[in-house]
């Protein structure tokens, strides 16, 4: 019986799981096109316009690869894609596996897992996220330069892969410093300023408390959201190099009073979707220029 027929997602999938179970999802990416990507980026809510822009795209949704369940958030459509933006390789993931869909950790960073095993050295994250700098309103792009995992839980729990990174991986500098330059020299390339803050990754589904808020906002954070950070540590785990972005849709709970709504979450993301597209398509073209990876 073909195993993806029967996808349970909250399978445990421990580190020393992942070499066997990339090798076939390399394998599925690998019969349908030869594409060796220089960079994987992974779009969040609303953000999935950039696919539009790929030159000749391979599509393989979710539930074609082996393991993989097909992907349920609303807005989030669920497939990897591999072509080129401005003549660079890259492998796309639109739509991404959340913890609150009750994946395994595991599971929710097999796609990052999976870009590297594929070429790609440097992972972009993207999502949306609520704003809890006061400063930062909807529409604010705020480059990631730490994160806190308040999720509890951790992709890298059970017996390691060592072939794929060490026991103890150092997240001293999680999103690294050029990259992040990187993203803000593209952005002023497009005439735009980039905000840049501490990303907390949390459970979800709720969006927070009031009370959380402003314990999010003593604890440091800028921003707040439901992915990245499993992700983000995974790939340093596997030796890639990371930067992120948030999309902020909308002031956190609490700020003006009226109730969050994942409408109102999707709506800002297509206003700035597009504008974060821009500074991503330049952020590719300035390394092809400048010849860095
Ligand atoms: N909280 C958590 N996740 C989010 C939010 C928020 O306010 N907005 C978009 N994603």
């Amino acid at each position: 019986m073909p195993a993806e027929l029967d996808v349970d997602p909250r399978t445990p999938i421990p580190p020393s799981e992942q070499p066997a179970r990339l090798a076939r999802l390399e394998a599925a990416v690998r019969a349908r096109t030869a594409i060796v990507p220089r960079y994987g980026i992974v779009l969040g809510s609303g953000l999935g316009g950039l696919a539009d822009d790929l030159a000749g795209p391979v599509a393989i949704p979710f539930a074609d690869l082996p393991g993989w369940p097909a992907a349920t958030a609303p807005g989030h459509v669920g497939r990897l894609l591999l072509g080129h933006l401005e003549r660079t390789p890259v492998v796309l993931l639109q739509g991404r596996l959340h913890l609150y869909e009750g994946n395994d950790p595991g599971l929710v960073v097999e796609p990052v897992l999976l870009m590297g095993r594929l070429g790609a050295a440097t992972i972009l994250l993207t999502n949306a996220a609520g704003g809890i700098n006061p400063a930062f309103g909807a529409g604010t792009l705020m480059v990631i330069a730490d994160h806190l995992n308040l999720t509890g839980r951790t992709p890298l729990l059970g017996p390691n892969a060592d072939e794929i990174g060490p026991r103890f991986p150092d997240l001293t500098a999680v999103y690294a410093r050029k990259l992040r330059e990187r993203l803000h020299s593209a952005a002023a390339g497009e005439g735009m300023e980039l905000a840049e803050g501490v990303y907390a990754g949390l459970l979800g589904p709720a969006y927070e408390t009031p009370a959380e808020v402003r314990m999010l906002a003593t604890l440091g954070a800028d921003a707040v959201g439901m992915s990245t950070v499993l992700e983000a540590i995974a790939a340093r785990w596997a030796g890639l190099e990371v930067c992120g972005v948030s999309l902020v849709t909308n002031a956190g709970a609490g700020y003006t009073g009226q109730p969050l709504t994942h409408e109102e979450v999707l709506a800002a993301g297509a206003e700035a979707g597009p504008r974060l597209a821009r500074v991503i398509r330049r952020f590719i073209l300035n390394s092809r220029e400048s010849g860095s990876v």
